[in-house]
Protein backbone atom coordinates (compact mmCIF):
# COMPACT_ATOMS: atom_id res chain seq x y z
CA UNK A 1 0.00 0.00 0.00
CA UNK A 2 1.70 3.26 -0.89
CA UNK A 3 0.31 6.95 -0.13
CA UNK A 4 -2.63 8.49 1.44
CA UNK A 5 -4.80 8.14 -1.47
CA UNK A 6 -4.42 4.59 -2.06
CA UNK A 7 -5.67 3.64 1.54
CA UNK A 8 -8.34 5.62 0.88
CA UNK A 9 -9.66 4.15 -2.13
CA UNK A 10 -8.63 0.81 -0.70
CA UNK A 11 -10.99 1.26 1.83
CA UNK A 12 -14.11 2.87 0.11
CA UNK A 13 -13.70 0.01 -1.91
CA UNK A 14 -13.74 -2.50 0.97
CA UNK A 15 -16.40 -0.62 2.69
CA UNK A 16 -19.08 -0.87 -0.83
CA UNK A 17 -18.19 -4.40 -0.93
CA UNK A 18 -18.71 -4.91 2.79
CA UNK A 19 -22.29 -3.36 2.08
CA UNK A 20 -22.97 -5.74 -0.34
CA UNK A 21 -21.84 -8.91 1.55
CA UNK A 22 -23.75 -7.64 3.89
CA UNK A 23 -26.84 -7.39 1.97
CA UNK A 24 -26.12 -11.26 0.35
CA UNK A 25 -25.40 -12.54 3.88
CA UNK A 26 -28.10 -14.80 5.43
CA UNK A 27 -29.74 -13.97 8.76
CA UNK A 28 -27.63 -16.69 10.28
CA UNK A 29 -24.72 -16.31 8.59
CA UNK A 30 -21.33 -14.98 9.79
CA UNK A 31 -18.56 -12.59 7.61
CA UNK A 32 -14.86 -13.89 8.74
CA UNK A 33 -12.34 -10.82 7.64
CA UNK A 34 -9.05 -11.54 7.05
CA UNK A 35 -6.43 -8.81 7.00
CA UNK A 36 -2.89 -7.89 7.18
CA UNK A 37 -2.57 -6.34 11.03
CA UNK A 38 -1.33 -2.68 9.77
CA UNK A 39 -5.07 -2.18 7.98
CA UNK A 40 -7.47 -3.77 10.34
CA UNK A 41 -8.38 -1.24 12.59
CA UNK A 42 -9.51 0.91 9.33
CA UNK A 43 -11.37 -1.85 8.17
CA UNK A 44 -12.91 -2.89 11.81
CA UNK A 45 -14.50 0.49 11.92
CA UNK A 46 -15.92 0.59 8.23
CA UNK A 47 -17.41 -3.02 9.24
CA UNK A 48 -18.59 -1.78 12.39
CA UNK A 49 -20.70 0.56 10.61
CA UNK A 50 -22.22 -1.79 8.26
CA UNK A 51 -22.84 -4.94 10.94
CA UNK A 52 -23.50 -2.35 13.66
CA UNK A 53 -20.61 -2.19 16.32
CA UNK A 54 -22.99 -4.97 18.57
CA UNK A 55 -22.47 -7.42 15.67
CA UNK A 56 -18.80 -8.12 15.91
CA UNK A 57 -18.39 -11.69 17.49
CA UNK A 58 -14.78 -11.44 17.79
CA UNK A 59 -11.27 -9.71 16.50
CA UNK A 60 -9.75 -13.70 16.05
CA UNK A 61 -5.89 -13.55 15.86
CA UNK A 62 -4.94 -16.22 13.62
CA UNK A 63 -1.06 -17.00 15.39
CA UNK A 64 0.94 -18.08 12.34
CA UNK A 65 4.20 -18.52 14.12
CA UNK A 66 7.26 -16.67 13.10
CA UNK A 67 8.12 -16.37 9.65
CA UNK A 68 11.54 -15.60 7.91
CA UNK A 69 12.70 -12.30 7.83
CA UNK A 70 13.66 -10.95 10.91
CA UNK A 71 12.31 -7.48 11.96
CA UNK A 72 14.82 -4.93 13.53
CA UNK A 73 14.21 -2.88 16.69
CA UNK A 74 10.85 -4.42 16.85
CA UNK A 75 8.99 -7.26 17.95
CA UNK A 76 8.51 -10.30 15.75
CA UNK A 77 5.33 -10.18 13.59
CA UNK A 78 3.53 -13.24 14.32
CA UNK A 79 -0.01 -12.31 13.71
CA UNK A 80 -2.75 -11.33 11.38
CA UNK A 81 -6.23 -10.39 12.27
CA UNK A 82 -9.43 -12.06 11.27
CA UNK A 83 -12.87 -9.75 11.90
CA UNK A 84 -15.48 -11.81 12.88
CA UNK A 85 -19.46 -10.42 12.68
CA UNK A 86 -22.49 -12.04 12.35
CA UNK A 87 -25.42 -10.54 10.83
CA UNK A 88 -27.85 -11.45 13.54
CA UNK A 89 -27.91 -12.82 17.15
CA UNK A 90 -29.60 -16.17 15.88
CA UNK A 91 -26.06 -16.77 13.75
CA UNK A 92 -25.18 -20.14 13.34
CA UNK A 93 -22.48 -21.51 16.28
CA UNK A 94 -20.61 -25.13 16.87
CA UNK A 95 -18.23 -24.42 19.72
CA UNK A 96 -15.57 -26.21 18.63
CA UNK A 97 -12.28 -27.66 20.93
CA UNK A 98 -8.46 -27.95 20.57
CA UNK A 99 -6.26 -30.35 22.08
CA UNK A 100 -5.29 -29.76 25.44
CA UNK A 101 -2.11 -29.02 26.24
CA UNK A 102 -0.14 -32.02 28.08
CA UNK A 103 -0.64 -30.37 31.30
CA UNK A 104 -4.34 -30.58 31.20
CA UNK A 105 -4.20 -33.88 29.89
CA UNK A 106 -2.25 -35.26 32.82
CA UNK A 107 -5.29 -36.22 34.61
CA UNK A 108 -6.68 -38.30 31.54
CA UNK A 109 -4.21 -40.84 33.37
CA UNK A 110 -6.01 -44.12 32.03
CA UNK A 111 -6.15 -46.22 28.89
CA UNK A 112 -9.26 -47.89 27.66
CA UNK A 113 -9.55 -51.19 26.21
CA UNK A 114 -9.24 -49.02 22.53
CA UNK A 115 -6.25 -47.10 23.96
CA UNK A 116 -8.12 -43.53 24.43
CA UNK A 117 -7.28 -41.93 27.51
CA UNK A 118 -9.79 -41.03 29.89
CA UNK A 119 -9.97 -39.92 33.54
CA UNK A 120 -11.96 -41.75 36.63
CA UNK A 121 -14.39 -39.50 38.41
CA UNK A 122 -15.64 -40.58 41.38
CA UNK A 123 -19.90 -40.22 41.47
CA UNK A 124 -22.43 -40.57 43.45
CA UNK A 125 -26.15 -42.51 42.75
CA UNK A 126 -29.33 -41.14 44.08
CA UNK A 127 -29.29 -43.53 46.72
CA UNK A 128 -26.28 -42.45 48.28
CA UNK A 129 -23.69 -45.43 46.74
CA UNK A 130 -20.72 -44.44 44.76
CA UNK A 131 -19.21 -45.59 41.48
CA UNK A 132 -16.29 -44.34 39.37
CA UNK A 133 -17.20 -43.20 35.80
CA UNK A 134 -15.30 -42.24 32.62
CA UNK A 135 -14.84 -38.67 31.04
CA UNK A 136 -12.59 -38.25 28.02
CA UNK A 137 -11.12 -35.14 27.15
CA UNK A 138 -13.32 -33.29 24.83
CA UNK A 139 -10.16 -30.99 24.40
CA UNK A 140 -10.07 -27.53 25.18
CA UNK A 141 -12.50 -24.47 23.76
CA UNK A 142 -11.50 -22.67 20.98
CA UNK A 143 -10.46 -19.52 21.92
CA UNK A 144 -10.01 -15.86 19.80
CA UNK A 145 -6.48 -16.84 19.22
CA UNK A 146 -5.69 -19.75 16.65
CA UNK A 147 -2.45 -21.43 16.36
CA UNK A 148 -2.23 -22.77 13.19
CA UNK A 149 1.68 -22.55 11.72
CA UNK A 150 1.70 -21.32 8.78
CA UNK A 151 2.51 -24.19 5.75
CA UNK A 152 6.01 -25.42 5.29
CA UNK A 153 7.44 -24.93 1.90
CA UNK A 154 7.52 -28.51 1.16
CA UNK A 155 3.98 -29.28 2.64
CA UNK A 156 2.13 -31.12 -0.27
CA UNK A 157 -0.86 -28.65 0.24
CA UNK A 158 0.87 -26.23 -1.74
CA UNK A 159 -0.54 -25.25 -4.35
CA UNK A 160 2.30 -22.66 -5.49
CA UNK A 161 -0.41 -19.30 -5.06
CA UNK A 162 1.52 -17.07 -3.02
CA UNK A 163 -0.91 -15.78 -0.80
CA UNK A 164 -2.55 -19.56 -0.05
CA UNK A 165 -3.47 -20.07 3.82
CA UNK A 166 -3.40 -23.58 5.30
CA UNK A 167 -6.89 -25.37 5.66
CA UNK A 168 -6.50 -26.40 9.41
CA UNK A 169 -7.42 -22.11 9.43
CA UNK A 170 -10.85 -22.19 7.53
CA UNK A 171 -11.75 -25.52 8.84
CA UNK A 172 -11.98 -24.24 12.22
CA UNK A 173 -13.90 -20.90 10.75
CA UNK A 174 -16.19 -23.04 8.76
CA UNK A 175 -16.61 -26.04 11.72
CA UNK A 176 -17.78 -22.74 14.13
CA UNK A 177 -20.18 -20.91 11.73
CA UNK A 178 -22.05 -23.05 9.43
CA UNK A 179 -23.76 -26.73 9.47
CA UNK A 180 -23.92 -29.48 6.87
CA UNK A 181 -25.64 -28.51 3.33
CA UNK A 182 -24.81 -24.52 4.23
CA UNK A 183 -23.51 -21.67 1.60
CA UNK A 184 -19.72 -20.84 2.25
CA UNK A 185 -18.76 -17.71 0.15
CA UNK A 186 -15.49 -16.68 -0.70
CA UNK A 187 -15.37 -13.67 -2.71
CA UNK A 188 -11.39 -13.80 -3.09
CA UNK A 189 -10.86 -17.49 -2.95
CA UNK A 190 -7.25 -17.02 -4.55
CA UNK A 191 -6.02 -20.93 -4.49
CA UNK A 192 -9.26 -22.04 -3.56
CA UNK A 193 -8.39 -22.82 -0.24
CA UNK A 194 -12.32 -22.20 1.40
CA UNK A 195 -13.99 -23.55 -1.03
CA UNK A 196 -11.81 -27.22 -0.81
CA UNK A 197 -12.07 -27.34 2.85
CA UNK A 198 -16.28 -26.63 2.61
CA UNK A 199 -16.24 -29.38 -0.04
CA UNK A 200 -14.47 -31.65 2.46
CA UNK A 201 -16.96 -30.87 5.03
CA UNK A 202 -19.97 -31.19 3.21
CA UNK A 203 -20.84 -27.37 2.54
CA UNK A 204 -22.02 -25.89 -0.65
CA UNK A 205 -19.68 -23.34 -2.09
CA UNK A 206 -19.26 -20.27 -4.38
CA UNK A 207 -16.20 -19.41 -5.33
CA UNK A 208 -14.67 -16.13 -6.88
CA UNK A 209 -11.61 -14.33 -8.08
CA UNK A 210 -10.58 -11.81 -10.95
CA UNK A 211 -7.05 -13.44 -11.45
CA UNK A 212 -6.88 -16.48 -14.50
CA UNK A 213 -4.20 -18.18 -12.32
CA UNK A 214 -6.13 -18.08 -9.10
CA UNK A 215 -9.35 -19.72 -11.24
CA UNK A 216 -6.89 -22.39 -12.49
CA UNK A 217 -5.48 -22.77 -9.43
CA UNK A 218 -8.76 -22.87 -7.65
CA UNK A 219 -10.18 -25.24 -10.38
CA UNK A 220 -7.50 -27.89 -10.55
CA UNK A 221 -6.98 -28.19 -6.46
CA UNK A 222 -11.29 -29.21 -6.28
CA UNK A 223 -10.53 -31.68 -9.13
CA UNK A 224 -8.01 -32.87 -6.97
CA UNK A 225 -10.52 -33.80 -4.06
CA UNK A 226 -11.81 -37.54 -3.99
CA UNK A 227 -15.44 -37.75 -4.64
CA UNK A 228 -15.96 -34.16 -5.75
CA UNK A 229 -19.67 -33.29 -6.57
CA UNK A 230 -20.22 -31.31 -9.77
CA UNK A 231 -19.34 -27.45 -9.93
CA UNK A 232 -19.02 -25.06 -12.84
CA UNK A 233 -16.83 -22.68 -13.61
CA UNK A 234 -18.44 -19.45 -15.00
CA UNK A 235 -17.33 -15.95 -15.76
CA UNK A 236 -19.11 -12.61 -15.42
CA UNK A 237 -18.64 -12.29 -19.32
CA UNK A 238 -20.66 -9.16 -20.68
CA UNK A 239 -22.09 -8.27 -17.48
CA UNK A 240 -18.20 -7.04 -16.57
CA UNK A 241 -17.41 -5.98 -19.60
CA UNK A 242 -20.76 -3.86 -19.87
CA UNK A 243 -20.03 -2.06 -16.41
CA UNK A 244 -16.19 -1.54 -17.34
CA UNK A 245 -17.31 -0.46 -20.84
CA UNK A 246 -19.87 2.67 -18.95
CA UNK A 247 -17.59 3.59 -16.36
CA UNK A 248 -14.29 4.23 -18.50
CA UNK A 249 -16.10 5.67 -21.62
CA UNK A 250 -19.54 7.02 -20.38
CA UNK A 251 -23.01 6.76 -21.06
CA UNK A 252 -23.42 8.30 -25.24
CA UNK A 253 -23.78 4.83 -27.24
CA UNK A 254 -21.71 6.43 -30.46
CA UNK A 255 -18.94 7.71 -28.39
CA UNK A 256 -18.49 4.63 -26.46
CA UNK A 257 -18.04 2.39 -29.15
CA UNK A 258 -15.44 4.38 -30.74
CA UNK A 259 -13.44 5.29 -28.08
CA UNK A 260 -14.12 1.88 -26.57
CA UNK A 261 -12.55 0.44 -30.37
CA UNK A 262 -9.73 3.03 -30.05
CA UNK A 263 -8.71 1.92 -26.68
CA UNK A 264 -8.66 -2.07 -27.60
CA UNK A 265 -6.59 -0.58 -30.77
CA UNK A 266 -4.40 1.15 -28.93
CA UNK A 267 -3.65 -1.77 -26.64
CA UNK A 268 -3.22 -3.82 -29.67
CA UNK A 269 -0.73 -1.15 -31.33
CA UNK A 270 -2.71 -0.93 -34.14
CA UNK A 271 -3.67 2.17 -35.57
CA UNK A 272 -7.62 2.82 -36.33
CA UNK A 273 -9.27 3.67 -39.61
CA UNK A 274 -12.46 5.14 -40.75
CA UNK A 275 -15.20 4.56 -43.04
CA UNK A 276 -15.79 1.12 -42.36
CA UNK A 277 -18.31 -0.62 -40.38
CA UNK A 278 -16.64 -3.62 -39.80
CA UNK A 279 -12.85 -2.82 -40.19
CA UNK A 280 -11.63 -0.46 -37.40
CA UNK A 281 -8.20 -0.65 -37.27
CA UNK A 282 -4.95 -1.39 -39.26
CA UNK A 283 -1.45 -3.73 -37.48
CA UNK A 284 1.31 -3.78 -40.13
CA UNK A 285 -0.53 -4.04 -43.08
CA UNK A 286 -3.38 -6.26 -41.98
CA UNK A 287 -6.75 -5.16 -40.98
CA UNK A 288 -8.02 -5.41 -37.57
CA UNK A 289 -11.63 -5.97 -36.54
CA UNK A 290 -12.83 -5.37 -32.88
CA UNK A 291 -15.70 -7.63 -30.99
CA UNK A 292 -18.01 -5.81 -29.11
CA UNK A 293 -17.85 -6.48 -25.28
CA UNK A 294 -22.10 -7.70 -25.68
CA UNK A 295 -21.89 -11.29 -28.24
CA UNK A 296 -19.18 -13.20 -29.01
CA UNK A 297 -17.50 -13.46 -31.97
CA UNK A 298 -19.91 -15.43 -34.26
CA UNK A 299 -20.01 -16.75 -38.00
CA UNK A 300 -22.25 -14.12 -39.33
CA UNK A 301 -19.44 -11.27 -38.27
CA UNK A 302 -17.33 -13.06 -40.11
CA UNK A 303 -18.92 -13.38 -42.98
CA UNK A 304 -19.66 -9.34 -42.93
CA UNK A 305 -16.16 -8.74 -42.44
CA UNK A 306 -15.27 -11.04 -45.37
CA UNK A 307 -17.83 -8.94 -47.64
CA UNK A 308 -16.33 -5.67 -46.66
CA UNK A 309 -13.03 -6.39 -46.76
CA UNK A 310 -13.79 -7.83 -50.78
CA UNK A 311 -15.78 -4.71 -51.67
CA UNK A 312 -12.75 -2.25 -50.53
CA UNK A 313 -9.65 -4.05 -51.25
CA UNK A 314 -7.44 -1.11 -52.88
CA UNK A 315 -10.15 1.51 -53.01
CA UNK A 316 -8.64 3.94 -51.16
CA UNK A 317 -6.22 5.68 -48.66
CA UNK A 318 -7.51 3.58 -45.04
CA UNK A 319 -8.31 0.44 -47.64
CA UNK A 320 -7.12 -2.82 -47.09
CA UNK A 321 -4.30 -3.69 -49.11
CA UNK A 322 -3.11 -6.83 -48.01
CA UNK A 323 -5.10 -10.22 -47.48
CA UNK A 324 -5.32 -10.58 -43.85
CA UNK A 325 -7.65 -9.50 -41.19
CA UNK A 326 -7.15 -9.76 -37.12
CA UNK A 327 -10.23 -10.31 -35.21
CA UNK A 328 -10.33 -9.58 -31.72
CA UNK A 329 -12.75 -11.21 -29.51
CA UNK A 330 -13.60 -11.58 -26.02
CA UNK A 331 -15.18 -14.53 -26.70
CA UNK A 332 -15.68 -16.88 -29.89
CA UNK A 333 -19.38 -18.69 -30.72
CA UNK A 334 -18.54 -22.25 -31.07
CA UNK A 335 -16.47 -23.32 -33.54
CA UNK A 336 -15.99 -20.14 -35.06
CA UNK A 337 -12.40 -20.67 -35.67
CA UNK A 338 -13.12 -24.00 -38.45
CA UNK A 339 -16.56 -22.50 -39.92
CA UNK A 340 -14.98 -19.14 -40.18
CA UNK A 341 -11.61 -20.04 -41.75
CA UNK A 342 -13.48 -21.90 -44.05
CA UNK A 343 -15.29 -18.45 -45.25
CA UNK A 344 -12.85 -16.53 -44.92
CA UNK A 345 -10.47 -18.48 -47.11
CA UNK A 346 -13.31 -18.92 -50.06
CA UNK A 347 -13.19 -15.17 -49.92
CA UNK A 348 -9.41 -14.84 -50.31
CA UNK A 349 -8.68 -13.81 -46.70
CA UNK A 350 -6.39 -15.21 -43.86
CA UNK A 351 -7.67 -14.40 -40.58
CA UNK A 352 -6.67 -14.70 -37.11
CA UNK A 353 -8.87 -14.97 -34.07
CA UNK A 354 -7.28 -13.86 -30.84
CA UNK A 355 -8.60 -13.44 -27.80
CA UNK A 356 -9.16 -9.91 -25.69
CA UNK A 357 -7.51 -11.06 -22.50
CA UNK A 358 -9.77 -9.73 -19.45
CA UNK A 359 -6.84 -8.14 -18.19
CA UNK A 360 -7.29 -5.53 -20.40
CA UNK A 361 -10.42 -4.32 -17.42
CA UNK A 362 -8.23 -3.55 -14.77
CA UNK A 363 -6.24 -0.45 -14.67
CA UNK A 364 -3.34 -2.01 -13.48
CA UNK A 365 -2.31 -4.31 -15.89
CA UNK A 366 -3.18 -1.37 -18.52
CA UNK A 367 -0.69 1.26 -16.78
CA UNK A 368 1.70 -1.53 -16.60
CA UNK A 369 1.46 -2.35 -20.13
CA UNK A 370 1.33 -6.42 -19.65
CA UNK A 371 -1.39 -7.12 -21.86
CA UNK A 372 -1.03 -10.20 -24.11
CA UNK A 373 -3.45 -11.16 -27.02
CA UNK A 374 -3.45 -14.92 -27.39
CA UNK A 375 -4.52 -16.40 -30.85
CA UNK A 376 -7.14 -18.81 -30.56
CA UNK A 377 -5.48 -22.34 -30.72
CA UNK A 378 -6.62 -25.45 -32.45
CA UNK A 379 -7.93 -28.51 -31.22
CA UNK A 380 -8.34 -32.15 -33.58
CA UNK A 381 -10.08 -34.56 -31.91
CA UNK A 382 -11.20 -38.08 -33.69
CA UNK A 383 -13.98 -40.14 -32.59
CA UNK A 384 -15.39 -43.56 -32.83
CA UNK A 385 -18.41 -44.81 -31.98
CA UNK A 386 -19.96 -48.49 -31.70
CA UNK A 387 -23.49 -48.93 -31.02
CA UNK A 388 -23.69 -47.16 -27.14
CA UNK A 389 -20.33 -47.05 -26.88
CA UNK A 390 -18.16 -43.99 -27.43
CA UNK A 391 -14.51 -43.22 -27.73
CA UNK A 392 -13.11 -39.90 -28.33
CA UNK A 393 -8.95 -39.20 -28.64
CA UNK A 394 -7.35 -36.05 -29.36
CA UNK A 395 -5.48 -36.37 -32.21
CA UNK A 396 -3.62 -32.46 -32.10
CA UNK A 397 -3.24 -29.33 -30.53
CA UNK A 398 -1.48 -26.12 -31.60
CA UNK A 399 -0.85 -22.70 -30.43
CA UNK A 400 0.18 -20.49 -32.49
CA UNK A 401 3.79 -19.80 -31.84
CA UNK A 402 3.78 -16.05 -31.31
CA UNK A 403 2.08 -16.24 -28.21
CA UNK A 404 4.85 -18.95 -26.26
CA UNK A 405 7.63 -17.73 -24.32
CA UNK A 406 10.91 -19.28 -25.87
CA UNK A 407 11.77 -21.42 -21.96
CA UNK A 408 8.42 -22.98 -22.73
CA UNK A 409 8.69 -23.82 -26.01
CA UNK A 410 11.93 -25.21 -25.70
CA UNK A 411 10.84 -27.79 -22.91
CA UNK A 412 7.64 -29.01 -25.13
CA UNK A 413 8.67 -32.51 -26.59
CA UNK A 414 4.71 -33.60 -27.77
CA UNK A 415 1.68 -31.52 -28.64
CA UNK A 416 -0.47 -32.82 -25.54
CA UNK A 417 2.44 -31.05 -23.39
CA UNK A 418 0.91 -27.90 -24.11
CA UNK A 419 -2.87 -29.02 -22.46
CA UNK A 420 -3.61 -28.88 -18.80
CA UNK A 421 -6.41 -30.33 -18.52
CA UNK A 422 -9.23 -31.35 -20.46
CA UNK A 423 -12.77 -31.94 -19.98
CA UNK A 424 -16.05 -33.52 -21.89
CA UNK A 425 -19.50 -32.94 -21.81
CA UNK A 426 -21.01 -35.76 -23.44
CA UNK A 427 -24.66 -34.13 -24.12
CA UNK A 428 -24.13 -30.47 -24.14
CA UNK A 429 -27.44 -28.87 -24.86
CA UNK A 430 -26.30 -25.50 -25.25
CA UNK A 431 -26.18 -24.13 -22.21
CA UNK A 432 -23.74 -24.38 -19.51
CA UNK A 433 -21.03 -27.34 -19.83
CA UNK A 434 -21.64 -29.99 -17.59
CA UNK A 435 -18.17 -31.44 -16.86
CA UNK A 436 -18.98 -34.99 -16.66
CA UNK A 437 -15.24 -36.58 -17.43
CA UNK A 438 -12.31 -35.15 -17.34
CA UNK A 439 -8.04 -35.56 -17.47
CA UNK A 440 -5.32 -33.08 -15.71
CA UNK A 441 -1.96 -33.17 -14.77
CA UNK A 442 -1.33 -32.66 -11.13
CA UNK A 443 2.33 -31.27 -9.43
CA UNK A 444 3.47 -35.12 -8.82
CA UNK A 445 1.80 -36.43 -11.69
CA UNK A 446 2.51 -35.27 -15.11
CA UNK A 447 0.32 -37.79 -17.15
CA UNK A 448 -2.42 -36.73 -19.15
CA UNK A 449 -4.95 -38.96 -21.06
CA UNK A 450 -5.85 -38.66 -24.28
CA UNK A 451 -8.06 -40.54 -24.62
CA UNK A 452 -12.41 -40.66 -23.42
CA UNK A 453 -14.49 -43.14 -23.45
CA UNK A 454 -18.70 -43.39 -22.41
CA UNK A 455 -21.33 -45.40 -22.73
CA UNK A 456 -24.87 -43.98 -23.51
CA UNK A 457 -27.73 -45.16 -21.92
CA UNK A 458 -30.32 -44.16 -24.73
CA UNK A 459 -30.01 -43.96 -28.54
CA UNK A 460 -30.04 -40.53 -29.94
CA UNK A 461 -27.88 -37.58 -31.82
CA UNK A 462 -25.92 -35.98 -29.42
CA UNK A 463 -23.40 -32.58 -29.04
CA UNK A 464 -20.64 -33.40 -27.48
CA UNK A 465 -18.01 -30.29 -26.07
CA UNK A 466 -14.85 -30.76 -25.40
CA UNK A 467 -13.21 -28.11 -23.51
CA UNK A 468 -8.64 -28.06 -23.29
CA UNK A 469 -7.28 -25.48 -21.17
CA UNK A 470 -3.85 -25.21 -22.22
CA UNK A 471 -0.56 -24.29 -20.03
CA UNK A 472 -1.07 -20.19 -20.57
CA UNK A 473 -4.68 -20.75 -18.86
CA UNK A 474 -6.84 -20.17 -21.90
CA UNK A 475 -9.85 -22.34 -22.99
CA UNK A 476 -10.59 -24.28 -26.34
CA UNK A 477 -13.50 -25.78 -27.30
CA UNK A 478 -14.80 -28.45 -29.92
CA UNK A 479 -17.52 -29.91 -30.75
CA UNK A 480 -18.65 -33.08 -32.25
CA UNK A 481 -22.05 -34.82 -33.19
CA UNK A 482 -22.29 -38.38 -32.83
CA UNK A 483 -25.21 -40.76 -33.55
CA UNK A 484 -25.48 -43.33 -30.75
CA UNK A 485 -27.88 -46.39 -32.43
C1 LIG B 1 -5.04 -12.94 -0.29
S1 LIG B 1 -5.61 -13.69 -1.74
C2 LIG B 1 -6.64 -14.99 -1.11
C3 LIG B 1 -5.87 -16.23 -0.76
C4 LIG B 1 -6.77 -17.40 -0.37
N1 LIG B 1 -7.37 -17.23 0.93
C5 LIG B 1 -5.98 -18.72 -0.43
O1 LIG B 1 -5.97 -19.47 0.52
O2 LIG B 1 -5.35 -18.97 -1.48
C6 LIG B 1 -6.75 -12.50 -2.35
C7 LIG B 1 -7.34 -12.81 -3.72
O3 LIG B 1 -8.30 -11.82 -4.03
C8 LIG B 1 -8.33 -11.64 -5.43
N2 LIG B 1 -8.99 -10.35 -5.68
C9 LIG B 1 -8.54 -9.11 -5.42
N3 LIG B 1 -9.46 -8.19 -5.76
C10 LIG B 1 -10.53 -8.85 -6.23
C11 LIG B 1 -11.83 -8.46 -6.73
N4 LIG B 1 -12.18 -7.20 -6.80
N5 LIG B 1 -12.68 -9.44 -7.11
C12 LIG B 1 -12.32 -10.74 -7.04
N6 LIG B 1 -11.12 -11.16 -6.58
C13 LIG B 1 -10.24 -10.25 -6.19
C14 LIG B 1 -6.89 -11.72 -5.83
O4 LIG B 1 -6.76 -12.12 -7.18
C15 LIG B 1 -6.34 -12.78 -4.85
O5 LIG B 1 -6.33 -14.06 -5.45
Amino acid sequence: MGGANDLGSYLKWIYETAVFLYELLSETGSLYVHLDSNVSHYVKALLDSVFGRDNLRNEVVWNKGYRGTARRRRFQQEHDVILFYAKSTDHTWNSTYVDYKDMSLARYNRVDEEGNRYARIKRRRTDGTVYYGRTYPKGKLQGDIIDVPIMAATSSERTGYPTQKPEALLERIIRASSNEGDLVLDCFCGSGTTPAVAEKLNRRWIACDLGRFAIHTSRKRLLGIDNIRPFIVQNLGKYERQVWQKAEFGEDAAFITRSYRKFILDLYHAEMVEGYTWLHGRKGGRMVHVGSVDSPVAVGEVRNIAIEFQQTLGTGKDAPRVAGVDILGWDFALDTNETAQQIASEAGLKVRFLRIPREVLEKKAVDQGDIRFFELAALSVAHQCARRELSIELTDFMIPPDDVPDDVAKAVRHWSDWIDYWAVDFNYRDDTFHNQWQSYRTRKDRTLLLRANHTYSKSGEYTVLIKAIDILGNDTTKTIQVKVL
